[in-house]
């Protein structure tokens, strides 16, 4: 794996970062905050589980798409509380980068401020938006065994399983699986079939569904009681 400090970006269209670590853009060329809520929101079924306390946590923090696309269901939800969100990223992105990306999803953008403004500080944990929002820093790999997280739904988001294998392994997945309270949920856009026996051997129960666009498949997956 790539070991630089911070992510190395390419442009593509002049606000698609793309990730010269890992050859791969950040989001969908298509529509990044579409996708987002297909795969990640709708894919654990966040409309109607979104509630105080519950627990987010993401693998691949990037621009931080996923957490704005959270916050602003959250708040057209309007219900009172505070959402956990716990991601880790081994690659930040510093704040004018995200700024630039989120250029692109002016919805996401118009709500940004406050979490720019902080992350351009230097907070790694913020309240933003109705979130609580942790971003562990560091390899994944060894960051997310060393934490002590029940989350309820989980947004697996590294770069395709192809060009970024370390955020998808076996091992990864299993402390995932350790990672999901009782009934909670997984959501990824790909379907590949070495994630979803990972999965599967993690504690999930594994389902394909309609993907995003163009993707024939994404996975979804939940802990059984
Ligand atoms: C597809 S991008 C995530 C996009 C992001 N969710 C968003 O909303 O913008 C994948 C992310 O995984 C990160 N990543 C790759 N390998 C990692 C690892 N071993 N541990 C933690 N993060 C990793 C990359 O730096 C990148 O930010």
């Amino acid at each position: 794996m790539p070991n630089d400090q911070h992510a190395n970006l390419d442009w593509r269209d002049e606000v698609i970062p793309v990730s010269r670590q890992f050859d791969d853009p950040y989001f969908s060329l298509d529509n990044g905050l579409a996708e987002t809520r297909h795969v990640f929101l709708d894919g654990n079924d966040l409309r109607t589980r979104l509630q105080d306390g519950f627990h987010i946590a993401e693998l691949g923090f990037g621009t931080g798409l996923n957490m704005l696309a959270t916050a602003l269901l959250w708040a057209e939800m309007g219900a009172p509380g505070t959402v956990h969100f716990t991601s880790f990223e081994a690659f930040p992105m510093q704040a004018p980068e995200i700024e630039r990306a989120l250029r692109a999803f002016p919805e996401a953008q118009a709500i940004a401020a406050p979490y720019l403004d902080q992350w351009a500080s230097g907070a790694r944990e913020f309240d933003f938006a109705g979130l609580h929002v942790t971003v562990v820093i560091g390899d994944a790999r060894d960051t997310l065994p060393a934490q002590n997280l029940q989350a309820d739904a989980w947004f697996l988001d590294g770069f395709s399983p192809a060009k970024n294998p370390e955020l998808w392994s076996p091992e990864l997945m299993a402390a995932v699986g350790a990672a999901t309270a009782t009934n909670g949920t997984c959501a990824t856009y790909t379907a590949a079939g070495h994630v979803r026996r990972s999965l599967t051997d993690a504690g999930f129960e594994i389902t394909r569904i309609p993907g995003f666009g163009r993707k024939r498949h994404m996975t979804v997956g939940k802990k059984p009681a």
